[in-house]
């Protein structure tokens, strides 16, 4: 993918539960493997030249999961921060948080925010973690913000931007993956994921690696992208 410029990737790391109740694990050991595998698919994602990833690592609606798992997810995010922010920033990795900070508990927003400041000189990939994410949230509050005002649609996308916490600019997805077997977007990034290309793989989270993600890549670069027109030498 080496020159594809800001070819933005999103995934929805579906699969983690199951991929421990296999196991006769509690889906907590899940969660703990897809992070592991979040590392990796971040270092992959780099040298395969993606410039934005965004990762879908807790929805607004995961809230309503049992205390104890969201506890856990809320905690395995923190030590990724703290574990590989200067990883991140050592290999040009941009780390941006993405969703509501209002209901997170302070400590992580603090981790988020120092993540942010140590890795925004970073210019090799944006890597974008959505963390209580709703893309209908974002659309309503952004919408609230415009009030009356005749906006465009690019004026629109930034106040997105600001509504998300973005840090730089991402543009739309070109990749959305899912793993896990489900087909559905699930309340993620619906604004951005206008034109994107849909990926859909049965591998659970934990078990996705490089190969699949080069198996994603080839199929998205058999994709005939028209974007609603049609093509050159048929019009
Ligand atoms: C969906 O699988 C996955 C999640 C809700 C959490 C994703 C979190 C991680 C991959 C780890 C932490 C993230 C980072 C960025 C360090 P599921 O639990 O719904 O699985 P199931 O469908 O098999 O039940």
């Amino acid at each position: 993918m080496s020159g594809a410029g800001n070819f933005h990737v999103a995934i929805i790391m579906d699969g983690n539960g199951r991929w421990a109740q296999l196991r006769g694990l509690p889906r907590s050991a899940g969660h703990v493997q897809g992070a592991k595998t979040v590392r990796r698919i971040v270092e992959a994602s780099a040298r395969a030249g993606i410039g934005t990833l965004t990762l879908y690592a807790f929805s607004s609606d995961n809230w309503g999961r049992p205390g104890q798992e969201v506890d856990s997810l809320l905690r395995l995010l923190q030590c990724y921060l703290a574990g590989e922010t200067r990883r991140c920033a050592r290999n040009g990795v941009r780390i941006n948080v993405i969703g509501r900070r209002d209901r997170l508990p302070s400590s992580l927003v603090r981790s988020i925010e120092h993540s942010e400041a140590l890795t925004e000189h970073c210019t090799r990939m944006q890597l974008r973690i959505a963390v209580d994410y709703s893309s209908k949230h974002s659309i309503l509050e952004a919408a609230r913000r415009a009030s009356c005002n005749q906006l465009s649609a690019q004026e629109f996308q930034d106040l997105l931007a600001q509504v998300d916490h973005s840090v730089a600019e991402s543009g739309p997805v070109d990749l959305l993956i899912r793993t896990g077997g489900e087909q559905r977007l699930s309340d993620f990034l619906l604004w951005d994921c206008a034109y994107a290309e849909l990926y859909f793989t049965d591998r659970l989270w934990p078990d996705f690696g490089e190969a699949e993600l080069d198996a994603a890549l080839e199929d998205f670069a058999s994709r005939q992208r028209r974007f609603g027109k049609v093509l050159a030498e048929t019009a």
